[in-house]
């Protein structure tokens, strides 16, 4: 049975890397997010608007508990979802986790360029931006830094370097 989780900051590229391992394996690739959009019938913005984060949060760790019960499965989490409640020992506990690391800069970068609405990230300045990455990655980086398996994606920014992520996840899980 395989199951793969990714985990990282916003922006590190979790969901592009997701279905490219999965197009590549041909396994069912699930992004938390889109599913609790599903499942909730409402975007992640409406549902932070309505409920606040902590609201949010509660829903997150509902719909993680049905995600890592399915088997043979990729699973890409929200940015925030290995910080909360026993979240971090109960991904570890249920899959192979890999934690795509970038440096603030790269993620700013790539956050700058987004199309996704992130409410955490909203009406803030390009400079109060770069500092809210900062800090905030700092304060996750322990939580992060609890996955088995760590992959440096400063470099994913374009096809080939996708695939190279591919193929080094391929190599750390041994598949
Ligand atoms: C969040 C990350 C988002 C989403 C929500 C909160 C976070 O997911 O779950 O907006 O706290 O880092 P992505 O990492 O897929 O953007």
């Amino acid at each position: 049975m395989t199951r793969i989780i990714l985990i990282g900051y916003m922006g590190a590229g979790k969901t592009t890397v997701g279905k490219a391992l999965s197009k590549e394996l041909g396994i069912i690739f699930y992004d938390l997010d889109w599913y609790i959009e599903s499942r909730m019938r409402k975007s992640v913005s409406q549902i932070f608007a309505e409920r606040g984060e902590e609201g949010f949060r509660k829903i997150e760790y509902n719909m993680l508990h049905e995600v890592a019960e399915f088997e043979n499965v990729i699973i890409s989490c929200g940015g925030g979802t290995p910080c909360f409640f026993d979240n971090m020992d109960y991904l570890n506990q249920q899959g192979q986790v890999v934690y795509l690391k970038a440096d603030p800069e790269v993620l700013y970068k790539h956050l700058l360029m987004a199309k996704v609405e992130r409410p955490l990230l909203k009406n803030k300045t390009p400079e109060e931006l770069i500092t809210f990455i900062r800090e905030q990655l700092e304060k996750r980086e322990p939580f992060y830094s609890k996955a088995r398996y760590t992959l440096d994606v400063n470099l994913l920014d374009n096809y080939e370097k996708i695939k190279i992520s591919v193929a080094k996840i391929r190599e750390l899980l041994n598949i």
